[in-house]
């Protein structure tokens, strides 16, 4: 209890700091601002690593092999490995959400179901339960689950913070588990290493994302992102909830990228718009409305953020790509549309596929009697104008 209490002082207090300094933005090294604070000399050598793949994987590569990688193959590929096993028909899976409302969260809940459908699960054996995102809401539906004796849970929590008592509670019924896109922190994914649990992580590396929307600002070249011509670029930051490692690193690593391309960086605000369209669009009016002009970039650490700030961005006369640019993360239909059109500058494609597929795939796994890795990754695509209709027709 004392070290949840800590925990969440700590949380909170690195909240603070974020809104208050503007996260690192001044044009230092960006310290980490994730819950995983002891670990940051590792999580410095992991986002080096995270960078050089992300240097590696060329925007045009990185489509090429998503494009290739389209969903009915990968449930073809995956129908022989993983249920190949059993029978899944009479297996019962229960999946936790934090919020059917999250744009991202309803393109991930949707090809899961499919998914296991094409997986041999029946439609009637998934059930798939909305958190409202109320820990203490879901937290029931997890005990529900577990009086109807589900044979696999896969939860995406409502607080990773909550994940310990989730464990204990899923490990103590003998139900293998699943967690998908909110991480739980290192040492509790540490604990199901130690006591060799059937519980795993399935989720892409958010440095990776928050490097890529950096990359796609540097590579426009200062003689277009410095409106103003004073040799900083002025952004603000539209974050994500603060709770969630996604938003913290993607905050962190995207204004990393730019400092480390050797650019000056001047945050003129960084706020919570809680992942949503109607407070990113209200926090990024007001700061039109207090910076105007000064303002040369805005991130936004998902698409419906972005799409909000656009509204804003609109409505306010400005023009992206002309006096003003924009990126987002997740490849919603609507903003590869804008990218496509030029009112985004750019996005990063957060494949809901293949997270979607390795959940079940690690799922299936374990009613199968077999073991997994303690953390499945995945790989983000950065998303330009180049490759955005590639993306587009894939994801429709
Ligand atoms: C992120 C995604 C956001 C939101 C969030 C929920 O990965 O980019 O749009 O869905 O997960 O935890």
């Amino acid at each position: 209890m004392k070290k949840k209490a800590i925990e969440l002082l700590l949380a909170a207090a690195m909240v603070t700091t974020m809104l208050a300094g503007c996260g690192n933005g001044g044009g230092g090294d960006a310290a980490p601002s994730s819950g995983n604070e002891a670990e940051a000399d590792a999580d410095a050598d992991a986002a080096d690593d995270a960078a050089d793949d992300a240097a590696d994987a060329e925007a045009d590569d990185a489509a090429d092999d998503a494009a290739d990688a389209e969903a009915d193959d990968a449930a073809d590929d995956t129908t022989d490995d993983a249920a190949a096993g059993g029978d899944m028909a009479d297996k019962k899976v229960g999946v936790c959400i934090y919020q059917f409302s999250d744009n991202f969260m309803t393109l991930f809940r949707g090809e899961l179901e499919n998914y296991l459908v094409s997986q041999g699960f029946a439609k009637e054996n998934i059930t798939i339960v909305d958190g409202q995102n109320d820990q203490a809401t879901q937290t029931g539906q997890i005990d529900n689950f577990i009086a109807e004796g589900v044979d696999v849970l896969i939860i995406n929590p409502v607080n990773s913070s909550s994940a310990e008592t989730i464990t204990d509670k899923v490990m103590d019924a003998g139900i293998p588990l699943v967690y998908i896109n909110r991480e739980p922190e290192e040492d509790e994914e540490k604990r199901w290493q130690d006591n060799g649990w059937d519980v795993t992580y399935v989720g892409c590396d958010a440095r990776q994302s928050g490097t890529f929307q950096g990359e796609m600002i540097v590579d426009l070249g200062m003689d277009k992102v410095d409106l103003n011509g004073d040799g900083k670029i002025q952004y603000i930051m539209v974050e994500g909830d603060p709770e969630n490692v996604d938003a913290q690193y993607r905050t962190e690593f995207s204004v990393k990228a730019l400092t480390d391309a050797g650019l000056e960086v001047d945050c003129l605000t960084d706020q919570v718009g809680n992942w949503q369209q109607a407070e990113a669009q209200q926090i990024v009016a007001n700061a039109l409305g207090q910076y105007g002009e000064d303002i040369e970039v805005v991130f936004c650490n998902n698409d419906s953020m972005a799409l909000g700030a656009l509204q804003a961005i609109e409505a306010a006369g400005r023009v992206v790509g002309t006096d003003i640019y924009l990126v987002g993360v997740d490849a919603l239909s609507e903003a590869l549309e804008n990218v496509i059109s030029g009112k985004m500058s750019g996005t990063v494609f957060n494949d809901h596929f293949a997270q979607s597929h390795s959940a079940a795939d690690a799922a299936i796994r374990f009613i199968n009697g077999e073991k997994n890795e303690y953390y499945i990754g995945c790989d983000y695509v950065k998303v330009t104008q180049d490759n955005a209709q590639e993306i587009l027709d894939m994801v429709k």
